[in-house]
């Protein structure tokens, strides 16, 4: 005989310590967003917050939210955080739901397919030798700014690759900075707030504009010129079918899902990249390991993408990096009435998750904050629950680009280390910035050639 499960409302959920009239936790949220929502597991596996007179629950769970992610994933939509990055990506495939989602992931999923990544990966070698060629012995980089650029200019290659994307990768470079930097902000905060006539807005506005015209410009002269036969994003995009239905992407899809790819995989890849150097500093035996590595699989010729998968040590470093600065809070609304946990939550309830907070849980992991990437070797990760690891999400919702930025990052990180010695430049101690990702807010580190 069946069981019937025991449930009690939303309304029994435990709320977090610490509202303030108006605010509700806002502050707490806004003032230290990565310490506000780590602590959040000491009070439930549901909490929740109030964002102004909004109430938000953050599951704090690795099991409930593999039950949103993919048990129940039918009961949710993307919700309020994807609302507000409409005007910027519009129903571009992070922000779209039900039908239109799954017919745009059909057509581009072939874009991010093993062949095409092996494409792509040449061009991620040349961007990362000639970044690493343009530093002289010495110099103090900034490892955000560095690798910040080393990813927008790989995605801007990998969409653009001939003369008619020119004007689209300059003003890429230009603009997507500026848009980044007030992302997270612009997506927690309340929409009044967008009118506002201080510079943040102004600035943002305007880059999201010349962004958005430029990129619809190259899409109509390329469309004009019968621009196809070519392997980049644009061309690939203007030419996909639905396998199902036949139809293409309008130019407005086309627009919107380089956008996406632009604001999904920039910022992601750059703090992962900088974290990376950050850590093998302060693990010399890591690096060395790592150093000895590229030697052995490359030597000094250029990272080829059949050298990826031999790289073990570089991938396990990437493990446990994405693991411990990774992606600070995702949004869900469910859509009928769910129950998580021991509670039912109605149709139309905004929940969030922080994968951040999931992969520092000190129950999920030994020494949770702590740099280990050997807790990733074969013997070892048979101890971690595969359902707690998720930093690229999980269901029919998972990133679609981790194979080309596993590509991208390896690349990087061999073409570095085999020619610099990173040391970490006095004076400054990075510190976590919650955006998109935790990133750093600035790495500062003095470069010296490798003796072989
Ligand atoms: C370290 C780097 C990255 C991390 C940690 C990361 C993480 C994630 C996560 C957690 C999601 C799921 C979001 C959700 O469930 O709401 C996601 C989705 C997505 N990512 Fe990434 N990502 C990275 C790099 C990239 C790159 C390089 C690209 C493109 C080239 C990309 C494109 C996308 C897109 C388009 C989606 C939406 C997929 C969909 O909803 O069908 N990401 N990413």
């Amino acid at each position: 005989m069946a069981v019937a499960l025991q449930s009690t409302g939303a309304h029994t959920v435990p709320r977090a310590p610490g509202a303030v009239p108006l605010l509700g936790h806002a502050w707490g949220l806004w003032r230290d967003p990565l310490g506000f929502l780590t602590s959040l597991r000491r009070h439930g596996d549901i909490v929740r917050v109030d964002l102004g007179t909004m109430p938000m629950y953050v599951v704090t769970s690795a099991k409930l939210v593999h039950e949103i992610l993919v048990g129940q994933v039918r009961s949710f939509e993307k919700g309020r955080f994807f609302d507000r990055l409409r005007p910027l990506a519009g129903n571009g495939l992070a922000n779209s739901d039900g039908d239109i989602h799954r017919r745009h992931r059909r057509m581009l999923q072939p874009m991010f397919s093993k062949d095409r990544i092996a494409g792509y990966s040449d061009m991620m070698s040349r961007n990362a030798r000639s970044m690493a060629d343009s530093w002289t012995p010495g110099q103090v980089v900034d490892l955000e700014q560095a690798m910040a650029e080393y990813a927008i200019e790989t995605l801007a290659s990998t969409m653009f690759s001939t003369d008619i994307g020119l004007p689209a990768v300059e003003a890429v470079r230009k603009n997507l900075p500026v848009l980044l930097k007030n992302l997270l902000i612009r997506a927690a905060s309340p929409k009044f707030l967008d009118r506002l006539p201080i510079r943040a807005n102004r600035d943002f506005d305007a880059a999201a504009t010349a962004l958005r015209s430029v990129i619809d410009t190259v899409i109509t002269t390329s469309r004009r010129t019968g621009h196809t036969g070519h392997t980049d994003l644009l061309s690939l995009l203007l030419a996909a079918q639905d396998t199902e239905s036949g139809q293409g992407l309008s130019d407005v899809e086309v627009r919107d899902e380089l956008s996406t790819i632009l604001f999904a995989g920039a910022e992601t890849t750059a703090a992962t990249l900088a974290w990376t150097f950050h850590e093998l500093a302060g693990s010399p035996d890591i690096e060395k390991q790592l150093v000895d590595e590229v030697d052995k699989v490359v030597g000094d010729r250029p990272v080829t993408i059949n050298d990826v998968p031999q790289l073990e040590g570089i991938r396990r470093v990437l493990d446990e990096v994405i693991r411990l600065h990774g992606v600070t809070l995702l949004m869900r609304r469910t859509t009928t009435p769910v129950q998580l946990g021991d509670h039912t939550f109605p149709a139309g309830t905004e929940i969030a998750f922080s994968l951040y907070a999931l992969h520092r849980d000190p129950g999920l992991y030994e020494n949770a904050d702590s740099f280990d990437p050997d807790r990733w070797l074969p013997e070892r990760r048979t101890s971690i629950d595969r359902q707690a690891y998720m930093p690229f999400g999980a269901g029919n919702r998972k990133c679609i680009g981790d194979q080309f930025v596993w590509t991208e990052a390896t690349i990087a990180i061999a073409t570095v280390l085999s020619q610099w010695k990173l040391t970490p430049a006095a004076g400054h101690t990075p510190k976590e910035v919650a955006s998109a990702v935790a990133h750093a807010d600035s790495i500062p580190m003095t470069v010296q050639p490798r003796r072989r």
